[in-house]
């Protein structure tokens, strides 16, 4: 079969592709308005993955909550060294997920193992910087969960301490590589957007932060998630333009707001007053991007919808939305099949859109040709810096504020 053939999407493609996408099943009158098209004609080809290399990467995976969706065991190029996590049940959950031997108390420990060349972060979020410095310092690569920082400071840090080891740098963002983010990607750099105008993203979940919510209390005391203020928890929303498009997002403006009957965001670690951030943020090309970010609204997932001058694409919802792709003179409720860019045997969804195997895939791949990873610490930077300008803005009732870029 050609490529074009294969990337021709079937029924029985289509739906296991869009359903995957949304995370929700499809509506009749969405499979009705259908309209097949020749992929590679609009997106390029979806070649198969081959090897390049021989060489195997040895990483060491550190945080057995989020860090135990992932891929590293499978990956022909990848060997997991040894796992960490501070909590013994959570650190063996990561012994046998990835069937590895070797596992440390601590991250602390887990640096000091030369047969380690990268570590994978999936910590909480306040300690992202300070421990991907901690790795360089031990010259290990880093790929972190989002977000890469929640100061200017650290971003500042990271990046004077990236230049001067030499070490690799990817931020884990999921929604950089879920699939509608991977079709308008592709779309926009063929032109089949024409000038992309505007973009509105939204990640939403409800009751997160909390006071009553299971993972901002756990054995009586507070998690990092305990009033976490949304503004420094954008990337899953801004990774959908900047990805996209390349472009950087340089001021913003953002109402916060909070229920005033929850205890979480009157009294935390954060000083955080807001449980919702409605962001507007300028391009360095001057176009509006509005980006929703709220634990506290009845409403849920990660979603974007594009809008360029002679196309748009609205990925599916929760609320009902339907995938679907306008384009002149038609609309399409499919996207095409991404999995032939991946190792065969990592070629399932394990979450987040199927976006875990491809961040997987990207982060290895980068390291075993030796070359940047597609989101490297300018990407990441630029998927969270914007956020914590937002919260400034917030904190001064929507002043609009520059965003200063550090890459
Ligand atoms: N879609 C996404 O991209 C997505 C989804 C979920 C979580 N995340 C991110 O993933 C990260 C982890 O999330 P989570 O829900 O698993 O958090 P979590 O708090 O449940 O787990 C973090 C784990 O890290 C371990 N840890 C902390 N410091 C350590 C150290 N020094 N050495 C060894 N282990 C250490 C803790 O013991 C804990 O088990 C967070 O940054 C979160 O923002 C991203």
């Amino acid at each position: 079969m050609s490529s074009k053939s294969a990337n021709r999407f079937s029924r029985r493609g289509f739906l296991q592709a869009s359903a995957l996408g949304a995370g929700i099943g499809l509506s009749s009158s969405a499979q009705a308005a259908d309209d097949a098209i020749e992929w590679p004609e609009f997106i390029g080809e979806i070649n198969p993955w081959a090897s390049t290399t021989d060489r195997k990467i040895r990483i060491g995976v550190v945080g057995g909550g989020f860090g135990v969706a992932w891929h590293w065991h499978e990956h022909p190029n990848c060997i997991v060294e040894a796992v960490s996590d501070l909590i013994p049940e959570r650190r063996e959950r990561l012994v046998v997920k990835y069937e590895c031997a070797k596992s440390y108390e601590s991250l602390e420990k887990l640096v000091l193992d030369p047969a380690i060349e990268a570590v994978a972060l999936f910590t909480p979020a306040p300690d992202h910087a300070r421990q991907m410095i901690l790795c360089m310092e031990h010259g290990k690569h880093v790929i972190s969960a989002c977000p890469a920082c929640m100061t200017l400071e650290e971003a500042q840090e990271m990046v004077r301490v990236q230049k001067k080891t030499g070490m690799k740098y990817m931020t884990a963002e999921t929604s950089a590589f879920r699939w509608e983010t991977m079709t308008a990607r592709r779309l926009f750099e063929r032109g089949f957007f024409g000038e992309m105008v505007y973009a509105e993203a939204e990640y939403y979940h409800p009751g997160i932060g909390a006071a009553t919510h299971e993972l901002s209390v756990k054995n009586s005391e507070r998690t990092w998630r305990y009033g976490f203020p949304p503004t420094l928890y954008p990337t899953h929303c801004t990774s959908f333009l900047v990805r996209v498009t390349g472009e950087r997002l340089t001021s913003v403006s953002c109402i916060g707001t909070a229920n005033p009957d929850e205890p979480a965001f009157k009294d935390n670690a954060y000083d955080n007053p807001f449980q919702n951030a409605m962001m507007l943020f300028e391009t360095d090309k001057g176009h509006p991007f509005r980006c929703n970010v709220a634990w506290d609204i009845h409403g849920d997932g990660e979603r974007a919808q594009w809008f360029g001058r002679s196309a748009a694409l609205y990925a599916p919802g929760s609320g009902g939305q339907p995938l679907s792709l306008k384009l002149p003179g038609k609309t399409v409720t499919q996207i095409p099949d991404f999995w032939p860019l991946l190792p065969e045997k990592m070629r399932y969804d394990s979450g987040h859109g199927g976006s875990h195997a491809f961040l997987t895939n990207e982060f290895v791949m980068a390291l075993v040709e030796d070359r940047e990873p597609a989101l490297n610490l300018a990407e990441g930077l630029a998927y969270c810096v914007p956020g914590i300008v937002a919260h400034q803005s917030a904190l001064k009732q929507g002043e609009r504020m520059a965003v200063p870029q550090y890459i």
